[in-house]
């Protein structure tokens, strides 16, 4: 069934654990993290990011449509969240196109202007009871700027800095930079435990762990054990899609029907799905 993002983060954080967060771009995708979270018997959140969008001719309702009619009819409770938005007229889709939750992102903008955009997207948002995430400290990569060095100065968050935006913003929950970057390719990241044990307990709100494909399986324990309650992983997706699809499509050059090598995709992203719950769980 379609649940609510803030009631999985909250269940997650009462047990202790973090829900696993998943970035979708095609139906395929959709498919895959909601039979992957069926068969791991785990909620789960569906994440549209902005880019996604983007790539979807810049239409954000036929991929919603999609993924929270496949959320209704799922064994496990599916949440949809809008990921990354810079875009006010996208966050202002949110609420019609079936999302619980929006992740606003001014992370890019200086401190104040950061602060100003954010505290109008959470006032907006909860006018309307959507849980709202925000960032501050930007964790590097995105757009294709280069990943920034695990070590990076400039990628950390302050936790005296970081409280000030909590309370002054009124966000429900924060995306911190602790040494993850987006879209690695290898998982060679190593997080700064004693920065995310201080963001934790300085901070009243659900951490967000973002760049998480990037991150080692024992790393991402140490995190969930640390006080991250939402991971949200995108890449790893399309590392198995691709990486089975190139190899279908290798063994197989005759091959036509695209369900044919869709379906390797989309059965290796649940796979991936499926395991990267269980280590959150464990
Ligand atoms: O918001 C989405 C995540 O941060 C995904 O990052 O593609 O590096 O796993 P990733
Ligand atoms: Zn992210």
């Amino acid at each position: 069934p379609l649940a609510a993002t803030g009631e999985l983060v909250a269940e997650a954080a009462a047990a202790r654990t973090a829900v696993a967060a998943f970035n979708v771009i095609t139906l395929e995708h959709v498919e895959a993290v909601i039979a992957g979270a069926e068969s791991a018997g785990s909620p789960v959140v569906l994440q549209v990011s902005e880019n996604a969008v983007k790539f979807r001719y810049g239409r954000l309702l036929p991929l919603a449509r999609a993924a929270s009619a496949a959320a209704e009819r799922a064994a496990v409770p599916v949440a949809l969240h809008l990921d990354h938005v810079q875009s006010d007229d996208l966050l202002r889709q949110a609420p019609g196109a079936g999302f619980s939750s929006v992740m606003y992102d001014a992370a890019r903008l200086p401190y104040d202007e950061n602060l100003t955009a954010t505290r109008a997207a959470a006032d907006w948002a909860h006018a309307r009871g959507l849980w709202i995430e925000a960032e501050l400290g930007e964790v590097g990569g995105k757009n294709g700027e280069p990943a920034l060095d695990a070590h990076a100065p400039g990628a950390r968050t302050d936790p005296a800095e970081a409280r000030a935006f909590v309370a002054d913003s009124g966000v429900d929950a924060l995306a911190v930079a602790i040494g993850s970057s987006h879209a690695m390719t290898t998982r060679t990241a190593a997080l700064d435990h004693d920065l995310l044990k201080r963001l934790a307990a300085t901070l009243g709100v659900p951490l967000v762990l973002h760049g998480s494909s990037g991150v080692p399986d024992d790393e991402l324990r140490a995190a969930v054990a640390g006080g991250i309650t939402k991971v949200n992983v995108g890449t790893a997706l399309n590392l198995a899609m691709t990486g089975a699809v190139r190899e279908f499509l290798a063994a197989h050059p005759e091959a036509v029907d695209s369900r044919k090598y869709l379906s390797v995709g989309r059965e290796a992203m649940a796979r991936t799905v499926a395991r990267l719950i269980g280590v959150l769980r464990a």
